[in-house]
């Protein structure tokens, strides 16, 4: 028997018992003639005591960090308790031990606070894997996953598998492609989701399906994206958007209150997307805290549903605003004492390459009332005191103002408004607000091809008083500078995505599943009807057999568990993830293939 118990069982209650452990060694401490080593493994560390009648099997052998050690003994209540670790009170006192396997100097400690370096950690993930706060991690990754079964499994959903070897249902990304030997010239791709399966299935009449599915994408990576990652991937049958907003809220409730112990009991917010954008400045808005902006100039069309409200900034010869597309301001809370120094450092922060700004624009709302501006000698105090009113700024706050392009200077302003939000501490990891944005453009227009791009999917239905415009337009763009004023621009799609934290953890809509609908969107991607018909005339062919109108959604499982575990990197709560250049270090991943290989695969490269 290699344990009778584990590393982080003992208590003081099993006092005087006999046990065996086995485990790794996390440190040694020699005092005199006695030796004190933490014995580390899975579910806690327990001190061990070698006393003076194991110095000589000691000797001969020396223990070292993280040799694999078996123990027997006999459990003892420790002199000086340590009250930070569960079998703190507690300590065993060695009559025997073996050494099960020996090891290397790791090239990093295996703690908390661990020296190592990212890269070096990855490249030995295994070791990294021991550490606590990895661990962890993972457990809660654990834990939402088992969350998620359960949840789902009550409500009647089918965990069904789908293929990795597929034809490519482009999704916005590039498709990882794998070489056919058997057919040779031939490739599969790896699926970007398993979109196109998961609506087979309803036609199938599997009426609630899901799956915690790997999904391969080839894109540029960021914190919150890895090429290949997970989604709890959901579809349901004779649903309508409601039923999948109340079903799937109930699921990260769920969530919420197995893996963190917390009722969310809120109404879970909604909000249209371009309330978002106007609100916001982005579609995925961090809920937590205020600080909305103030849209004082914006382009008329971007927004047809906003009052236009330019007169408290025009007019005042001040040339920077006069001649800006969009001018945008937000108030920071209790800031109107900033220094000179602290606002310099915000005008360099907008200046950065990222945001590239050429500027920034203060309005004190001093504590006394009064107001102190950079643009004083453009506006009078009345007018300061307006476009404060307009930010919802009170005395003691600082208004910041954005002038500049509309794209631009609304992603300028969102981007600050976070950078502030952290700066401030509104965004507590402790604290979860969750948001459904609805009423996405079904499309976009990509003016390079001079044609429509899907903004979620295409398969996505327009929402249900839009199909009629999508119907009974034709979609072909005569002059592209006047693509707004196409009845296409203002369709909106039946889609809807989860936000939690700022962060999109999920997005889905309901479907096309009739057949003229659907090659009537392929047609406004472009796609005439024989491209049609070599991509997806599998998809349109079910349509005719039959298909229930259904709908569904998909979390990205790593990016909820990370925000549930307070950090805003995926990379931490996979057990083997990519680096940001998409390698596995420690696989040296990916790698040139023997010749042999590409002969069979009858590839010749050609790497110029
Ligand atoms: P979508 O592309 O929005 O929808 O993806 C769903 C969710 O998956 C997560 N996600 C990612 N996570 C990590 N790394 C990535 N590279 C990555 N890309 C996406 C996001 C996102 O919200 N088939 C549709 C779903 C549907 O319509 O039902 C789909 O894949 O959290």
């Amino acid at each position: 028997m290699y344990r009778s118990h584990t590393c982080g069982e003992l208590r003081i209650s099993d006092n005087k018992k006999t046990v065996t452990l086995s485990g790794w060694v996390q440190t040694v401490r020699k005092f005199g003639s006695i030796t004190f080593v933490d014995l580390r493994d899975r579910y806690g560390i327990t001190q061990l005591l070698f006393s003076e009648n194991l110095n000589t099997k000691l000797d001969s052998n020396p223990l070292g960090r993280e040799f694999v050690l078996q123990v027997k003994g006999t459990v003892s209540e420790r002199s000086s308790k340590n009250a930070n670790i569960p079998t703190g009170e507690i300590e065993i006192l060695v009559s025997d031990f073996s050494i099960l396997n020996k090891s290397a100097v790791p090239p990093f400690s295996i703690q908390d606070d661990t020296d190592g370096g990212d890269e070096l950690r990855m490249k030995y993930r295994f070791l990294d894997l021991r550490r606590n706060l990895v661990k962890k991690n993972l457990e809660l990754r654990y834990a939402v996953g088992r969350s998620t079964r359960n949840f789902l499994h009550e409500n009647n959903f089918m965990d069904i598998e789908t293929p990795f070897l597929i034809k490519s249902t482009p999704e916005g990304a590039r498709d990882f492609v794998v070489p056919s030997r058997m057919n040779a010239g031939q490739f599969y791709a790896l699926p970007q989701s398993p979109q196109t399966f998961k609506q087979l299935l309803m036609v199938s009449g599997y009426d609630r399906y899901y799956q915690i599915v790997k999904c391969f994408r080839d894109e540029d990576l960021r914190a919150d994206r890895q090429p290949e990652f997970t989604q709890i991937d959901c579809e349901m049958s004779f649903v309508e958007q409601e039923d999948i907003l109340n079903m799937f809220e109930g699921l990260v409730k769920r969530i919420f209150k197995d893996v963190k112990n917390i009722d969310y009991t809120e109404i879970v917010e909604r909000m249209t997307w371009e309330d978002a954008m106007w609100t916001y400045g982005n579609d995925k808005p961090d809920i937590r805290f205020g600080m909305k902006i103030a849209n004082l100039k914006f382009p008329a069309h971007t927004f047809p549903s906003k009052p236009v409200i330019s007169e408290l900034i025009a007019g005042a010869g001040f040339n920077v605003f006069e001649e800006a597309e969009t001018v945008l301001a937000i108030a920071v809370p209790g800031a109107s004492e900033y220094t000179r120094k602290q606002t310099d450092e915000l005008t360099e922060w907008v200046k950065r390459p990222q945001i590239g700004m050429k500027g920034l624009v203060f309005i004190k709302y001093n504590v006394d009332g009064t107001f102190k501006s950079s643009v004083d000698k453009f506006y009078s105090p009345e007018k300061l005191a307006a476009i404060a009113a307009a930010t919802a700024a009170q005395p003691g706050d600082l208004i910041l103002l954005l002038a500049g392009a509309e794209e631009k200077t609304r992603k300028a302003t969102s981007d600050l408004r976070m950078y502030l939000g952290e700066r401030l501490g509104l965004r507590r990891n402790d604290d979860f607000k969750l948001l459904w944005v609805l009423d996405f453009p079904l499309f976009e227009y990509a003016e390079d091809d001079n044609r429509w791009v899907a903004r979620h999917h295409p398969f996505t239905s327009p929402k249900p008083g839009h199909i009629e415009i999508m119907i009974n337009n034709n979609p072909v763009i005569e002059d592209a500078a006047k693509y707004l004023e196409h009845p296409y621009a203002g369709i909106k799609a039946n889609a809807y995505d989860m936000v939690l934290n700022g962060n999109e953890i999920g997005g889905g809509s309901i479907r096309i599943f009739q057949r003229a609908l659907q090659e009537k969107m392929f047609a406004a991607l472009g796609m005439d009807a024989e491209e049609q018909q070599h991509k997806f005339g599998f998809l349109l062919g079910a349509f005719e057999y039959g298909a229930p109108p259904h709908g569904g959604l998909a979390f990205g499982f790593d990016r909820l568990c990370a925000i549930l575990g307070g950090s805003e990197s995926i990379r931490d709560f996979i057990a083997f993830p990519k680096n940001n250049s998409g390698r596995d270090v420690m696989l040296d991943a990916p790698s040139t293939i023997d010749q042999k290989q590409f002969e069979e695969l009858q590839i010749k490269l050609d790497l110029q």
